[in-house]
Formats: structure tokens, C-alpha cells, sequence
């Protein structure tokens, strides 16, 4: 089976095994590739997007992009005004940069709150993770369960190489976030991330001024290989 089938194979199981089932969108080169899949097949699958409010402007004008192109209804999470307004006012816009306490807070707020909301009633979420996109990734399974939201999670691109994406991308003239075209390999909120330079890892410029082991911002933690178990009853 090619790479793209076992991906798609792994989508339609997800929709139709594990429905609700809702691709995790960031509007990376890798979620680019799986909207793409999903609206090749007409999986029953949505997509949402966690707008944290610092999103680059090339990153959201790429969510419109989703809608024309595809005719998918992106859902878009946001943080809860109250709890920006109380971090704002008691730490400053940009803490982040003070301490990895505080980035983890503003984490919390703008991406892990929003995401419990969007995971919720579903029964399995998609992700673009890889395992070539850090040391710590390297053991990102296709299949997993994520027991921090109790639900299946699935990453159809987890053993794709940086060049496979790149290569689906051009194949099927999917459009991607212009950024990558400056110097940016890995794409989050605007003052987290910075483009890298050639030889540098490629998540080397998200959270730069942390220690390497820490540039997780806890979206992705814990994950448990799927057993038949931990399927959702019918
Ligand atoms: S992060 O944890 O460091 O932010 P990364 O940017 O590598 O993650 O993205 C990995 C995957 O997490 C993406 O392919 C996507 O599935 C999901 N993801 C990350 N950020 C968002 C976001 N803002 N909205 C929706 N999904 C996201
Ligand atoms: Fe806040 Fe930066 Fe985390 Fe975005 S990546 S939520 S701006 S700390």
C-alpha cells in the first residue's frame, strides 16, 4: 500500500470507526495535506482550527482558503475573553518570555482550554504530528489513545518524511502557509516562533529562548498505543 492509501485508510477508519472524528488543523504543510485527503475521499470528517489570537496573518488568510477551496465549514475555537483578560492584566500580553510557568499558562489559555472545548463529543481527533519533526516525537504512532481527553487520536502522517509532504503538496497543488517559504519549518503563535536557518532542527524556532526538552506547549502529551479496549462503545 502506497503512503497515501495507508493515510487514507487510517482517515476513513477514524471517520467511520471512531466518528465524530475532527482533524486538529494548525494550517501546517502536514494538516494542508490531510484536508486535502479528506476532501478527496468526502470523509465525514471536521475540521477545526484553535485560534489563539497571535496566529500569524498568513496562517488565518490559509483557514479562508480551506472554505473557498474545499467548501469546508471550519470551526474555530478561541480562548475565553475573561481568562486572556485576567493574564493580560496581571502578567502582561507577552509573559511568555519570562518564565516556561508563564508561557504554559498562556499555552493553557489560548490553545489547551479551547481544545478541550473542540474535542468535546467527539470520538476521535486527527492530528498532522510526525515523527521527523523532533527527537521528541520519535515515538508518535499512527494510532493512539489520548488519555488526558479519553478518545481515540490518530496521526495519518506519522511515519511521512518532510519530503513526502512537500511532494503530496506540489503533486496535488494544494495551497500552504507562505511563511515556509521564509524560512519557517514549524508554524505556531507569531512572537513563538521564528524561521530557522538551513541545518538548524526543524522546530528550532518555536519557544527559541527555551531549553530544548521543554518546547512542547501540551497539546500533544501522554500517548498511550490504541488497544481494542479503549474503543468507544457503539
Ligand atoms: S504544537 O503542539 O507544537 O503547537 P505543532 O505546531 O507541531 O504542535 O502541530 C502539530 C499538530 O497539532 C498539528 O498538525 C495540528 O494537528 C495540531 N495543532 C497545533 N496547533 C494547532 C492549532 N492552533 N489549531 C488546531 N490544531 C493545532
Ligand atoms: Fe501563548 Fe506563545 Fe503558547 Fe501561543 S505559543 S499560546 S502566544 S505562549
Amino acid at each position: 500500500m502506497s503512503r497515501e492509501a495507508a493515510a487514507l485508510a487510517v482517515l476513513a477508519q477514524a471517520a467511520w470507526e471512531f466518528g465524530p472524528a475532527a482533524l486538529a488543523s494548525s494550517l501546517s504543510l502536514e494538516d494542508m495535506v490531510l484536508a486535502d485527503l479528506i476532501a478527496r475521499e468526502e470523509l465525514p470528517i471536521g475540521i477545526f482550527v484553535l485560534d489563539t489570537g497571535r496566529l500569524h496573518g498568513d496562517t488565518l488568510e490559509l483557514a479562508g482558503k480551506l472554505e473557498d477551496r474545499y467548501g469546508f465549514e471550519v470551526a474555530v475555537y478561541r480562548p475565553l475573553a475573561h481568562a486572556i483578560e485576567h493574564y493580560v492584566a496581571r502578567f502582561g500580553r507577552d509573559a511568555f518570555y519570562e518564565s516556561t510557568g508563564l508561557r504554559q499558562q498562556c499555552c493553557e489559555i489560548r490553545k489547551l482550554e479551547p481544545l478541550r472545548r473542540a474535542l468535546a463529543g467527539k470520538g476521535s481527533w486527527i492530528t498532522g504530528l510526525r515523527r521527523g519533526q523532533s527527537a521528541g516525537r520519535g515515538a508518535v504512532a499512527v494510532q493512539e489513545f489520548d488519555a488526558l481527553h479519553g478518545l481515540a487520536k490518530f496521526n495519518p502522517l506519522a511515519d511521512w518524511s518532510e519530503q513526502e509532504v512537500w511532494s503530496y503538496l506540489s503533486a496535488h497543488d494544494v495551497p500552504y502557509n507562505r511563511l515556509y517559504d521564509q524560512g519557517y519549518r514549524s508554524i505556531g503563535c507569531a512572537p513563538c516562533t521564528r524561521p530557522v536557518t538551513a541545518g538548524e532542527d526543524p522546530r528550532a524556532g518555536r519557544w527559541w529562548w527555551e531549553a530544548q526538552g521543554r518546547k512542547e506547549c501540551g497539546l500533544h502529551v501522554a500517548p498511550v498505543r490504541i488497544a481494542a479496549a479503549s474503543r468507544r462503545p457503539a
